[in-house]
C-alpha cells in the first residue's frame, strides 16, 4: 500500500503559492488570509478523484494510471524558512513545488528554498506562475498549459521562453539541470518547469499530473507504509484551541495513529508521554487552519499516513514544534531513546564558540545550516536567552573575542538580559528572518574585528621623535619641560630614550595650556612630565628624544599594523630599532 505523498509548496512571498493550491482545492483561502500573507503552515488533502478529474486526459495520453490515494499539500509562508517540516535526517516533504513568479524570476527566498532542498536532498519541480501576465498572453479556459500554448502567438511564446531560460540559468547556478516540462528528456536528471497561472488555472493539469507521476515513479519506496505500523509524525505547531486546551498540529508521515494510543514527544528537556484523547482531521479539500474555524474538522478514531491532523491530549503544554512524535508502548519503548537522542543531536554544538537560541527544533536545525562554516557554535538551545547563557558566552569570549555572540531566532529577549549582555560586551543578534542570520553574523564578526583592531592600535607604542624646547618648569621628580613633536605621536606611558639609545624615563602626563592631553602629534608643542629623569643631566635644551618601542610592537608595526605608519614614521621606526639594538 502506498500512502499519499506529502507535497510542500514553497517560494518567495506573493509568488502565488496559496493561490495555486486554491486552484486545486477550488477554494479561495488566499483572498481571505489576513493581508493575503500566509502566516502558518496549512495542510490540506486532495483526494484521488479530484486529481483524476483534473488530469485524467493527460494521464491517459501518456498511458499512466493514478496509483497514489491522494496528495497531502502543505502551504508555507514565503517570508520565512519553513523549518518544522522536518524529521530525522531530512524533510517530511516527499516532493516540493517551488513557485516562482515568472515575471519576477528568482528572488532571495527562492534561492534559500533551493538551498534548503539541496541540503535535505528533497526532489522538487518548479511552477513558473503568473504566465497570464506575460505581454500578449491569450488566456484560455483549459487547465492544460500544453493546450493553452497552442493558442499563443510566436512572440508571446518567445517571451515565455526567455523567462523560462532565465529560471533555467538560475537553477544552473545552484547546480541543477532543468527544462520546460515538454522538453524534459530524463526526469532523473532534469528539474521540470511547468508554466502555470493561478488566475486562469492554466497549467494546473500538468502540475498535478507531474506531481502524481514523479511520486509514483520515484518515490514509491518512500511512500510504502505499514498501515499497521505505529504512527510517526512531526509536530508543526502547538496551539491553544477553545474547549480543547493546548493541542498540536501534526503531520503524520508513517503508520497509524489511534485514539487511546500513548504518544511520546520532547519538550526540549525530556521526553513526555501522554494519551491521545481525540484526533481531528480536516475534511478533504479543507485546510487544517480554516477547518478549526469553521468546524470542518472530522473527529476520527484512527488515521493512517500521510495526514495533517490536530491531536487533542493532556500535557501538551511543553510540546515543541519540530519534535518527532511517535506512538509508543509504555515508558520502556525504544522509540523514547530515539526521540531523546534526536533532540540531543539537534542541540549539540562544538563545545566552544557562539551560542544559538531559537524557538523550535526546526529553526535551530536551519540556523545550524546557515551558520555552517561561518563560526563554531558552543551549543544550540531552545527558548530565550538566560543568565546562564550569558555567563557561558563570557567564558567563551575570554578564549576568543569572536565567540562573544548570542544568536536569537524568534525569541523575545528581556530588557535586563539585554543590559547584562551590553555590560559584559556580549553581542546579541536577534532576528525573525532566518536568511539574514549569516549576513548579520558576518557584520557582527566584522564589528568585533574592528573593535579589536582599534584597541590594538590604541595600545601600540608608535615611533616618536621629540625635541626638547628651552622651557623647563621643574628639573626632576618628575621633570617637567616643553617639547615639540617632530615625527609621530607620543602618549602618556611611553618610555623615552636619548640619541644614544639610553633610557631616560616614562612620560607621566602631557599638557598644553593647563589641559591634560591623551596624546600629542607631529607639530604640537606641549609640556610633558617624565619620571626618573633630570633635566640638564640626562638631556638638555635642543636634545632629541625617541620613544622606546617594545619588541612585539615593532613586529606588529612592521607587519599587521604597518598601515598605521607614514613613510617618515617608517624611517623613524628603523632608526629606533637600531638605537634599541645598540643599547
Ligand atoms: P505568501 O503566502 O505571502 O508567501 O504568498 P503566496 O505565494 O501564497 O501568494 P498568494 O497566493 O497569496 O498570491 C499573491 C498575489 O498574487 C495575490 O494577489 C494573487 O491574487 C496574485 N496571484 C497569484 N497567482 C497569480 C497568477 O497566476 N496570476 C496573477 N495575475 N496573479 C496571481
Ligand atoms: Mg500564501
Amino acid at each position: 500500500m502506498i500512502r499519499q505523498p506529502i507535497v510542500t509548496v514553497m517560494g518567495h512571498v506573493d509568488h502565488g503559492k496559496t493561490s495555486l493550491l486554491d486552484c486545486i482545492r477550488k477554494t479561495t483561502i488566499a483572498k481571505k488570509e489576513h493581508g493575503a500573507i500566509t502566516q502558518h503552515i496549512g495542510a490540506s488533502e486532495v483526494p484521488k478523484d479530484v486529481i483524476e478529474e483534473i488530469c485524467s486526459p493527460i494521464l491517459s495520453k501518456i498511458g499512466a494510471k493514478l496509483r497514489i490515494p491522494g496528495i497531502l499539500f502543505l502551504d508555507t509562508p514565503g517570508h520565512e524558512a519553513f523549518t518544522n517540516l522536518r524529521k530525522r535526517g531530512g524533510s517530511i516533504s516527499d516532493l516540493v513545488v517551488v513557485v516562482v513568479d515568472i515575471n519576477e524570476g528568482f528572488k532571495q527566498q527562492t534561492s534559500e528554498v533551493i538551498n534548503i532542498l539541496k541540503s535535505y536532498k528533497t526532489p522538487f519541480l518548479v511552477a513558473a506562475n503568473k504566465v497570464d501576465l506575460i505581454t500578449g498572453w491569450i488566456p484560455s479556459k483549459t487547465l492544460s498549459i500544453q493546450e493553452s500554448l497552442s493558442l499563443q502567438n510566436s512572440q508571446t511564446l518567445q517571451r515565455l521562453d526567455e523567462k523560462i531560460y532565465s529560471i533555467i540559468a538560475q537553477l544552473a547556478t545552484e547546480g541543477f539541470n532543468s527544462e520546460r516540462f515538454d522538453r524534459v528528456k530524463d526526469l532523473t536528471k532534469e528539474v521540470v518547469i511547468i508554466p502555470t497561472s493561478a488566475k486562469t488555472k492554466e497549467g494546473i493539469a500538468e502540475l498535478l499530473a507531474f506531481i502524481a507521476g514523479l511520486s509514483q515513479k520515484f518515490l514509491e519506496e518512500r511512500l510504502k507504509i505499514e498501515v499497521e505500523g505505529s504512527g510517526k509524525g512531526s509536530i508543526i505547531e502547538r496551539k491553544e484551541e477553545k474547549g480543547f486546551g493546548v493541542t498540536i498540529d501534526v503531520i503524520l508521515y508513517d503508520g497509524t495513529l489511534k485514539v487511546g494510543d500513548e504518544i511520546a514527544f520532547s519538550d526540549g528537556k525530556e521526553v513526555k508521554i501522554t494519551k491521545v484523547k481525540g484526533i481531528l482531521h480536516p475534511k478533504p479539500l479543507v485546510e487544517t487552519k480554516s477547518a478549526a474555524k469553521k468546524g470542518k474538522f472530522e473527529s476520527v478514531k484512527e488515521i493512517s499516513a500521510a495526514a495533517g491532523i490536530k491531536i487533542i491530549a493532556p500535557d501538551l503544554e511543553g510540546a515543541i514544534p519540530g519534535s518527532p512524535i511517535f506512538v509508543v508502548k509504555g515508558p520502556e519503548d525504544e522509540k523514547i531513546q530515539e526521540i531523546k537522542s534526536e533532540i540531543e543531536k539537534a542541540l549539540e554544538g562544538d563545545g566552544e564558540g557562539i551560542i544559538v537560541k531559537g524557538d523550535t527544533i526546526g529553526s535551530l536545525e536551519a540556523l545550524r545550516h546557515f551558520l555552517q562554516n561561518k563560526t563554531k557554535v558552543a551549543y544550540f538551545g531552545l527558548g530565550t536567552v538566560t543568565k546562564e547563557d550569558i555567563s557561558y558566552a563570557s567564558s567563551f569570549k575570554e578564549k576568543n573575542n569572536s565567540y562573544g555572540i548570542i544568536v536569537c531566532f524568534n525569541v523575545d529577549v528581556e530588557k535586563s538580559i539585554r543590559e547584562e549582555c551590553e555590560k559584559r560586551g556580549i553581542k546579541l543578534i536577534t532576528t525573525k528572518v532566518i536568511y539574514e542570520v549569516s549576513d548579520q553574523l558576518e557584520k557582527t564578526l566584522e564589528e568585533i574585528k574592528n573593535e579589536e583592531k582599534k584597541k590594538a592600535e590604541e595600545n601600540l607604542v608608535l615611533p616618536a621623535q621629540i625635541r626638547v624646547l628651552p622651557f623647563c618648569f621643574r628639573f626632576s621628580n618628575p621633570a617637567i619641560f616643553g617639547v615639540r613633536v617632530e615625527i609621530g605621536k607620543i602618549k602618556p606611558g611611553y618610555l623615552l630614550m636619548n640619541e644614544d639609545g639610553k633610557r631616560i624615563g616614562r612620560i607621566k602626563s602631557i599638557q598644553s595650556e593647563k589641559v591634560t592631553l591623551n596624546e600629542a602629534t607631529k607639530g604640537q608643542e606641549v609640556a610633558i612630565s617624565v619620571d626618573d629623569a633630570t633635566f640638564g643631566r640626562h638631556f638638555k635644551e635642543n636634545s632629541t628624544l625617541y620613544s622606546i618601542i617594545p619588541k612585539e610592537d615593532i613586529e606588529a608595526l612592521i607587519g599587521k599594523y604597518s598601515y598605521l605608519l607614514d613613510e617618515e614614521m617608517k624611517q623613524l621606526l628603523l632608526k629606533i630599532r637600531i638605537l634599541q639594538l645598540k643599547s
